[in-house]
């Protein structure tokens, strides 16, 4: 009857996860971990649900050098997988997260940038997921029941997490990490990356380039 059928996915959603080998992960968690509690004191007291965050300037800080060595060429990945034509791009904010017991991040995206990403640094078991929500609002509008969600069914994707793993996503993507179950603490790296000089190099009227937004 049919000569040919497919089922083709637009639009779709990247999420670049990378895990550092462990004979490179495990001495660099040690000392990202030992910095981050020194950052960290005095903890100030926390209301239910809390976590301390760090400034969100570590990038800027000579201890995380090697560290944003390992986001700078992660987030080179991800924008070269996306082929992009940019000049160049920076860190604009990196900042630690410790999530004690009951700990959690409500849903949030990252304004002003164009990719977001989170290294764990500690996870004990029971705390390991971020949650990403369906970005499409009138996906969710009907929602038939099924025990079998799947990526064109479900409205929200948990992505595991342990120590070592990076995840980059688009900064616009709303996520959220669900409170912290184990009796350790969940300690990650949170930074945002943007174009540098993207009014000066990007920001122009695309049609004049021609139909650039027209996809492949
Ligand atoms: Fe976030």
């Amino acid at each position: 009857m049919f000569r040919h059928q497919a089922v083709q996915e637009v639009f779709p959603t990247p999420l670049w996860i990378a895990d550092l080998d462990e004979a490179i992960g495990e001495p660099l968690n040690r000392r990202l971990l030992k910095t981050i509690h020194e950052l960290i004191e005095p903890r100030e007291p926390l209301g239910t649900g809390g976590s301390w965050q760090t400034d969100p300037t570590l990038h800027e800080r000579a201890e995380f050098a090697d560290f944003m060595t390992v986001v700078l060429k992660t987030a080179k990945g991800a924008l070269e997988f996306l082929d992009l034509d940019y000049e160049g791009f920076e860190c604009t904010a990196c900042w630690a997260n410790i999530n004690p017991t009951g700990g959690k991040n409500s849903s949030h995206t990252h304004p002003n940038n164009y990719l977001s990403g989170v290294y764990y640094v500690a996870v004990p078991e029971g705390a390991g997921n971020i949650e990403f929500a369906d970005p499409r609002a009138q996906a969710g509008v009907i929602m038939p029941p099924t025990g079998k969600w799947n990526k064109f069914t479900g409205n929200k994707v948990a992505v595991p997490v342990m120590p070592g793993r990076l995840v980059i996503f688009p900064s616009w993507l709303s996520h959220s990490v669900p409170a912290n179950t184990s009796a350790d603490e969940r300690v990650s790296i949170s930074f945002n990356i943007m174009f540098t000089h993207y009014t000066e190099t990007m920001s122009g009227t695309l049609w004049k380039k021609g139909s650039a937004r027209i996809r492949d």
